[in-house]
């Protein structure tokens, strides 16, 4: 963060003063909402949330050493209220960027793949100097400011991952941190219940590429008709990635290895060059497209984009996260999130992983999908009964449609289990494991089907199923919500 007094961020986001002892006090950061990571200098944002309000650990961030805090209300600590603390923040981020003449942004929207997108070209941008990009999924009107703020005068690039649940959210996402690049991934049915339907989405998504300026370049899906067609609402010049003929930046010759790990060859305007990526699934191969179009406008090589995206580990947790038992069981956790089409791209990379051999899906609800739940649930049973799965676990009522899809498909021969909760697939998969089986864990976060993914693969085979492990914390506090949207 860029050092500002007291008395500036109080002008800067229009709060009132309370208890400040010294308005010419530097608050040298970081911003955080957690006041566990308060370190001197910090500033304390305090927010609402569902299990805990900030406003009541202000005087533990104050005693840690912040200079301030952001809040709505007094806190018998040194305050700058506001009426909106998220707005506030927001405030405060743009004008560090426009502090920051030397900062290029480039944003990330779409239904799926934002996350491993942004790891992607934060890996490759931050080749070029130095850069910053949201933890985990920081992506909505508080995770995004807190990005911001970590910007400093060393910064050259902000990478920055935008999420929407609904219209005019990316807009004003893109007013915080203006970007002169922006990526549009994908339009999908992701969150297809806050929104109506896919011209809502799409629409959501197109204020990215409508926030450039014309000096600015828009980065678009060519095999996505209604990413492509977000060329209309821009005023930059676009430039178009994609697995067709017709895209600027493209794949050939993708190929799968046994883990469902795409190599292809990468061509761009300038050169070519094979990548062979380490993260699972071909869905991949446009995230890693996508990300090596941002690099390409920021002036990286075909060879040195490959060489780095080749590299690439997965940074962010349970995204289709590979475990190999000792006895051959491959589990595939990709528990973080899960969209009708999310769910589609990884049976298709399990499918890969079984190779002829056994496949499982412990598969639990995908999470705001409105009315049409129920429908997009039995469509993922449809598509789940076409990989051939030796078994499909759905898990809770939720979920519990997948099995009415799946045993809709003529001549599907696998076992349909229905599982109260995740202990209970863990159950139902202890004692149907056999060695070389694949097992895929999906679901939405709320979920929470992380834990039988990590206790299947923590487990010994034999054994008994241990207990699932407690979901380990993100160092953040559950009332934050930035993790959930998109
Ligand atoms: N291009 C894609 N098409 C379909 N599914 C995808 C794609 N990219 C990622 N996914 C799936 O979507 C889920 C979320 O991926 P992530 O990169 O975290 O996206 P986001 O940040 O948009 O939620 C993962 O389960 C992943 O397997
Ligand atoms: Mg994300």
């Amino acid at each position: 963060m860029i050092p500002f007094t007291i008395a500036e961020i109080a002008r800067v986001t229009g709060a009132v003063m309370d208890g400040v002892r010294d308005p010419a006090a530097v608050v040298t950061g970081p911003a955080v909402i957690d006041s566990r990571q308060v370190v001197p200098g910090a500033l304390f944002a305090a927010l609402p949330g569902e299990r805990a309000d900030g406003h009541d650990f202000a005087a533990a961030a104050a005693a840690a050493g912040a200079v301030a805090v952001l809040a709505a209300r007094p806190v018998g600590a040194p305050a700058l209220i506001v009426p909106d603390v998220p707005a506030a923040l927001g405030r405060l981020a743009r004008s560090v960027v426009d502090r920051l003449p030397r900062l290029t942004v480039a944003g990330i929207t779409g239904s799926a793949g934002k996350t491993t997108t942004k790891d992607l070209a934060a890996a490759l941008i931050g080749t070029l100097g130095p850069t910053v990009a949201p933890h985990n999924s920081f992506n909505n009107e508080i995770g995004h400011p807190l990005t911001v703020l970590r910007a400093d005068a060393a910064t050259r690039y902000l990478v920055a991952e935008l999420s929407a649940r609904g219209s005019g959210h990316i807009a004003a996402l893109c007013e915080i941190a203006p970007p002169r690049l922006g990526v549009v991934l994908c339009v999908g049915n992701a969150h297809a219940g806050v929104f109506g339907g896919m011209a809502e989405i799409a629409a959501a998504k197109s204020e990215l590429p409508r926030a450039l300026p014309e000096d600015g370049v828009a980065v678009l899906n060519a095999d996505d008709p209604l990413v492509a067609s977000m060329a209309g609402s821009t005023a930059a010049r676009v430039v178009s990635f994609g697995r067709g003929a017709g895209a600027d930046v493209r794949a050939t010759d993708v190929s799968l290895d046994r883990l469902s790990r795409p190599r292809f060859m990468l061509r761009m305007p300038g050169g070519s060059a094979e990548v062979a990526l380490r993260l699972h699934g071909e869905h991949n191969v446009m995230n890693a497209l996508a990300a090596a179009t941002l690099a390409g406008e920021l002036g990286m090589e075909a060879g040195a984009i490959a060489a780095v995206l080749s590299a690439a580990t997965p940074q962010s947790k349970w995204r289709m996260e590979v475990t190999e038992r000792s006895d051959g069981v491959i589990i595939v956790n990709d528990a973080y999130n899960a969209s009708p089409e999310a769910v589609v791209a990884a049976l298709a990379a399990i499918g890969v992983m079984a190779n002829g051999g056994r496949a499982y899906a412990v598969l639990g609800r995908m999470a705001e999908l409105g009315e049409r739940s129920p429908a997009f649930h039995e469509q993922a049973g449809v598509a789940a009964a076409r990989t051939g799965l030796a078994g499909i676990i759905a898990v809770g009522a939720e979920a519990a449609p997948i099995l009415t899809g799946a045993r809709s498909m003529p001549g599907y021969a696998g076992e349909l289990v229905a599982a109260q909760d995740g202990d209970d697939a863990v159950v139902a998969l202890a004692d149907r494991l056999r060695p070389g089986d694949v097992v895929l864990v999906k679901a939405s976060r709320a979920a929470g089907l992380q834990t039988v993914a990590l206790a299947l693969a923590a487990q010994p085979p034999g054994d008994d199923p241990p207990e699932p492990p407690a979901v380990q914390s993100d160092g953040y506090p559950p009332a934050a919500p930035q993790e959930a949207t998109r």
